[in-house]
């Protein structure tokens, strides 16, 4: 495991930030504000207590899969950690925590036989929680699928889709008298796109057919998984997490306007138009050219209504035709002299502002969440063991101002999860890439509050107390 090293920043990303340029009035009082992990990125304890092995187990123990061959293995030691953790997100002044739950902790075949160890693993959890003043939001599936289930044919296979209800009402079951707020899927683009078709995930496939199978019982899945969850938690709020991206074209050629619908309707509306009773979009039935495992009532399954509707944005997308790519046929070009992350994406941050609208005045979102967003930097690790990180509290800054535009202009923007409150796995890339608002050396586990943390909880403070141009907003990054 590495930490990663510095490079020189974009000297326009580190200036100072203005706080009176941050103005969050339009957020509503009650607004909620959150951290986001999930389950095999912290929690390590692989083996523990009942625990059988995931995809991402199998996917990060294949060498050469994951950069330096990282493993969550350990990971930050979530799973013996919890109660320092949870003291994190006091001293950050959270409401809530947004967490995912271990498949393959609760049912290690994926179905039948439940393991007592791993229910109680989080049923501690959600109690510290709520002893803490922290609201629970808990997400079923953040990728881990069991990996007895993917050697009987995983996602493309309808019957994950059954088992994946049956979990959810295990667990909806036993938490479900303390968690009110739950997520059936976190970003099944990921699950199915880059774990079916790019490969670059687990199960890492690249097979067309097995990917838009895996898309059809992922969505299935949350139908039926939602239906799970409000049978065994009366009162319970159900929503599923997506993750988008605006998406533009590189030029006004025909061709490459054209590459943009398509890249739309494979990043945003193949998600969204189902989940919203509108169905597969015909367009991209007709790129993809697989035959949907469609059977009577799935459409009306998919569409059930959703409490919330969970927004996690990253960065925009910009694509030019690539009629010899796989589909969508079209690839995203990398612009010279736009900012970007540690992670190569491209900074924009009008662009949650945009898809806060869409899902407003598109899809009629009547409560929206922010629950993911945040960026990756190489940290500076100070003499005194303080962590600077101004371009990332530049990031965070820069998209919160544009979530309250979005509200001012009428989006029903409910709360935000910064991405992540640790620095984690991140998936392929290992530990190289660090999200979080509180740094983790991997070494000794010790958790430091970054700038950026501690930029979040003034944010935090100053929103409560009243908003505006509150001197406190902006008075560590702002000052160095
Ligand atoms: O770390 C991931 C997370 O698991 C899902 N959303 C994007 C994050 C950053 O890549």
């Amino acid at each position: 495991m590495t930490g990663a090293s510095r490079q020189a920043p974009t000297p326009e990303r580190t200036s100072v930030i203005h706080p009176s340029a941050m103005d969050l009035s339009a957020l509503p009082r009650d607004f909620v504000w959150g951290v986001a992990t999930s389950a095999y990125q912290i929690e390590g304890a692989v083996d523990e207590d009942g625990r059988a092995p995931s995809i991402w187990d199998t996917f990060a123990h294949t060498p050469g899969r994951v950069d330096g061959d990282d493993t969550g293995d350990i990971a930050c030691d979530h799973y013996h950690r919890w109660p320092e953790d949870i003291a994190l997100m006091r001293e950050l002044g959270v409401d809530s925590y947004r967490f995912s739950i271990a498949w393959p902790r609760i049912a290690p075949d994926g179905s039948g036989a439940v393991n007592a160890a791993g229910l109680d693993f989080y049923d501690r959890l959600v109690d510290a929680l709520l002893d803490a003043g922290i609201t629970p939001n808990a997400t079923a599936y953040h990728w881990d699928l069991p990996q007895a289930l993917q050697d009987r044919g995983g996602w493309p296979e309808r019957a994950t889709a059954e088992h994946f209800a049956a979990y959810a009402s295990i667990v909806a079951e036993r938490l479900g008298d303390r968690v009110r707020h739950w997520a059936t899927l976190n970003e099944p683009l990921c699950s199915a796109w880059i774990g079916h078709l790019e490969g670059r995930m687990a199960p890492g496939l690249t097979d067309l057919t097995a990917a838009v199978r895996a898309s059809y019982h992922l969505l299935l899945g949350h139908g039926l998984a939602t239906q799970a969850i409000r049978a065994a938690a009366p009162g319970a709020r159900v929503g599923v997490v997506n993750n988008l991206s605006p998406v533009r074209p590189a030029s006004d050629r025909p061709e490459d306007v054209a590459a943009a619908r398509r890249a739309d309707g494979h990043t945003n509306r193949w998600w969204l138009d189902p989940l919203h009773g509108l169905g597969f979009p015909a367009d991209m039935r007709e790129v993809y050219g697989v035959e949907l495992p469609e059977r009577a009532g799935d459409l009306a399954t998919i569409a059930q209504p959703l409490d919330w509707l969970g927004l996690n944005y990253y960065f925009p997308a910009v694509v030019t035709d690539d009629p010899t790519g796989p589909a969508p046929f079209a690839r995203q070009i990398h612009r010279p002299d736009v900012p970007r992350t540690g992670m190569d994406w491209e900074i924009d941050a009008s662009g949650i502002e945009t898809l806060l609208m869409r899902l407003t005045e598109e899809y009629g979102a009547r409560e929206l969440y922010v629950t993911e967003n945040g960026s990756s930097y190489p940290d500076v690790v100070r003499a005194d063991g303080t962590i600077d990180d101004a371009e990332r509290t530049r990031y965070l800054h820069e998209h919160l101002a544009a979530c309250a535009r979005a509200t001012d202009r009428g989006a029903p923007l409910a709360g935000y999860f910064a991405w992540s409150l640790l620095d984690n796995f991140e998936w392929a890339y290992g530990y190289d890439k660090r999200f979080g608002l509180v740094h983790v050396d991997y070494a000794t586990q010790r958790r430091t509050v970054k700038d950026s943390g501690r930029h979040y909880a003034d944010l935090i403070r100053a929103q409560r107390s009243g908003g505006p141009g509150s001197p406190v907003i902006g008075s560590r990054a702002g000052t160095r």
